[in-house]
């Protein structure tokens, strides 16, 4: 391979991805692209240019000192970018916003290509892009501009990087400017996508998944699934997919069709109506057994609203356990999604 793709994830979540070519510092590439990442002596010995790889090989080389960066640090991910050198495509995450760093997030244009309702609780929306596809990061949401409006609404991704399409599970909402735009929406609407953005996205998988997805926050839980799919991921991973009412149970199909393929992967669908018949009822933190918990070795992903995540820490904090990570992403209709 002559170049990888190094995702740089800024603190304000904007992610922005450059080519690094075979032997080439992070750096450097950054500059190429335009974008300033922090840095001062560029020559290994100041440590201004301290970032933290998230995943990726990479050589660090010996030519930096111990105070710019210590082995302990190296070996918790840290990394310096005048150094860096990529062996592989990488996710780095930069401690400074993207202002800071003068770069600022893509736009894509993009064509509709398909508007489904799903049991008019839902609509899988679906796009072509002109040029590459946005790359991004399996979890992550783009802003969408929604056409006549003069908003956007934010929505992650339920397609997998890479793909020529991209698409997305929104919610229907009585009156909503994106849910009232869906109504007359036809293929070959042109509007335009702002991203990538956001920090909760898959990280390396070294233990067992747990992932909660609540409503349409299942959307990107089908991203991350493909991509276990296609990385052919060993580990244990059991989602637990929440709604109010039964008719929210969307795209069950495509959960299912993951089951059949993905030999390590595991679902239940958890209905919180009372009146409902499902053989599951309640909450999420219901349904979260010892197994899936495996004693905290497991990295927890949650996408739901903010009463969810609130729930699932209280659960933590009252069991004791203490999952080796907890990624989560909260979102309420009409506002741009809260990554942690
Ligand atoms: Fe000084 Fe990298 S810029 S150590």
């Amino acid at each position: 391979m002559s170049s990888y793709n190094i995702a740089l994830n800024f603190e304000d979540g904007v992610t922005r991805f450059v080519e690094c070519k075979a032997g080439e510092k992070v750096l450097d590439a950054a500059f190429r692209a335009r974008i300033n990442l922090p840095m001062d002596c560029s020559d290994g010995v100041c440590g201004t240019c301290k970032c933290r790889a998230e995943s990726g090989a990479y050589d660090l080389g010996d030519d930096y000192i111990e105070d710019a960066l210590s082995d302990d640090e190296k070996e918790t991910g840290l990394v310096l970018t005048c150094q860096m050198v990529p062996q592989s495509d990488c996710v780095i995450a930069v401690p400074a916003s993207s202002v800071v760093c003068k770069t600022e997030q893509s736009k894509f244009a993009a064509t509709v290509a398909k508007v489904e309702p799903h049991n008019d609780a839902a609509v899988v929306l679906e796009f072509d892009v002109e040029a590459a596809a946005p790359v991004f990061l399996a979890g992550q949401y783009v802003n969408i501009d929604v056409p006549g409006s003069g908003q956007h609404r934010s929505y992650s991704f339920s397609s997998a990087p890479g793909e020529s399409k991209v698409s997305f599970l929104i919610k229907k909402i009585a009156g909503g400017v994106m849910s009232t735009w869906l109504e007359s929406a036809q293929p070959g609407d042109k509007t335009q996508l702002t991203g990538p953005l956001g920090s909760f996205y898959l990280r390396p998988v070294e233990r067992p998944l747990l992932f909660l997805a609540g409503g349409t926050g299942l959307a990107p839980f089908l991203s991350m699934l493909e991509v276990l799919y296609r990385t052919n991921a060993q580990q244990r991973v059991h989602l637990i997919y929440g709604v109010t009412r039964d008719l929210d149970l969307v795209q069950t199909d495509a959960i299912a069709a993951y089951a059949m393929k993905l030999p390590h992967f595991t679902y239940s669908t958890v209905v919180a109506d009372a009146e409902s018949n499902h053989p599951r009822k309640g909450w999420v933190t219901q349904h979260m057994s010892a197994e899936s918990l495996n004693d905290g070795d497991v990295d927890v992903y949650l996408c739901g609203p903010p009463p969810m995540v609130d729930a699932v820490r209280k659960y933590f904090d009252d069991t004791g356990v203490k999952p080796n990570s907890f990624h989560y992403e909260k979102f309420t209709p009409n506002a741009a999604p809260e990554t942690a």
